[in-house]
């Protein structure tokens, strides 16, 4: 596996590949790689023939100064964590590569609705951020496909609504969330957590399914059962930000008679913000 840290290079060996009559499959990331990561490289490398990882810690996506400071840097382990998987080529980029213009000078990318509310809410400017920065690197990679995990649920549906609304021509595929023995959802995120802490933050896929199972058992109160499971949130030490039942496609707030629904919560323990999500669908 190659690492290229230009977009000269990067596209040099996308050519190369394509030319090849390689499908190239695209897997965007903010380093700091654990299964979760895995699992959406081994799934691109499924259904393509080439696959293009990047790290790039984007500032842009970061409303919090300190967060972005100390988010982790790893590159030498997760190079080898690529390399063990059938990565072909990592690019990493600088700050000043990705923004050459500045920060502040950049054309950016907003999509309405399904950003605002749940983290749109508690991170100003964060969808908007991803977005962006996503864009770009749709723009560099022109990828066949492109992997993300469906733990980031609200991100995912900001790019599949970017990627509609914009005409980009593959396909973006959602990948299930990878998770610890005790449900904890995988997550760069974890590592600010103690050992304690990690056997606590199970708490959260429990609730998740509590409501889940209160809902396909008819429920329709569904801002009694969020109010609940924030107590119990609560109760289990965690600093609850949301929990809300939505549809799944829109991500508009769900009504009685939604069938395909996600209940997603966040909720701070210790060091660390958490999000977890499932999927309700009354259907099947
Ligand atoms: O999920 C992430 O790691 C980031 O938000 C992404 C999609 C790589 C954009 O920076």
């Amino acid at each position: 596996m190659n690492t290229v840290e230009t977009i000269v290079e990067l596209q040099a060996e996308i050519k190369a590949a394509r030319d090849a009559g390689k499908r190239i499959g695209f897997v965007p990331t903010m380093g700091n790689l654990h299964e979760g990561h895995m699992i959406l490289i081994d799934q691109a490398s499924e259904e393509c023939d080439f696959v293009v990882a990047s790290i790039f810690i984007n500032p842009l996506q970061f409303n919090d100064i300190d967060d972005l400071g100390r988010y982790p840097r790893t590159l030498a382990a997760d190079q080898e964590h690529l390399r063990d998987r059938d990565c072909d080529l990592l690019f990493f980029p600088s700050v000043d590569e990705m923004y050459p213009h500045g920060q502040d000078a950049q054309t950016t990318i907003s999509v309405p609705v399904v950003s605002e509310g749940l983290c749109g809410d508690s991170r100003p400017g964060h969808f908007d951020g991803v977005a962006t920065v996503v864009s770009k690197l749709f723009h560099m990679v022109q990828p066949d496909a492109a992997f993300f995990g469906e733990k980031d649920f609200q991100q995912l549906a900001v790019i599949r609504k970017m990627v509609d609304d914009l005409n980009l021509p593959f396909d973006v595929v959602g990948v299930p969330t990878c998770r610890e023995e005790n449900g904890l959802a995988m997550s760069s995120r974890n590592n600010y957590l103690t050992e304690d802490e990690k056997n606590t933050a199970g708490h959260i896929y429990r609730v998740l399914n509590e409501i889940s199972e209160k809902i396909q058992s008819g429920e329709k109160n569904f801002a009694e059962l969020c109010v609940l499971a924030k107590q119990e949130l609560v109760g289990h030490g965690f600093t609850p930000d949301y929990v809300e039942v939505r549809d799944a496609k829109t991500l508009r707030p769900a009504v009685e008679t939604d069938t395909d629904m996600v209940v997603l919560a966040a909720a701070i323990l210790g060091k660390a913000r958490l999000i977890d999500n499932l999927r309700i669908n009354l259907k099947q």
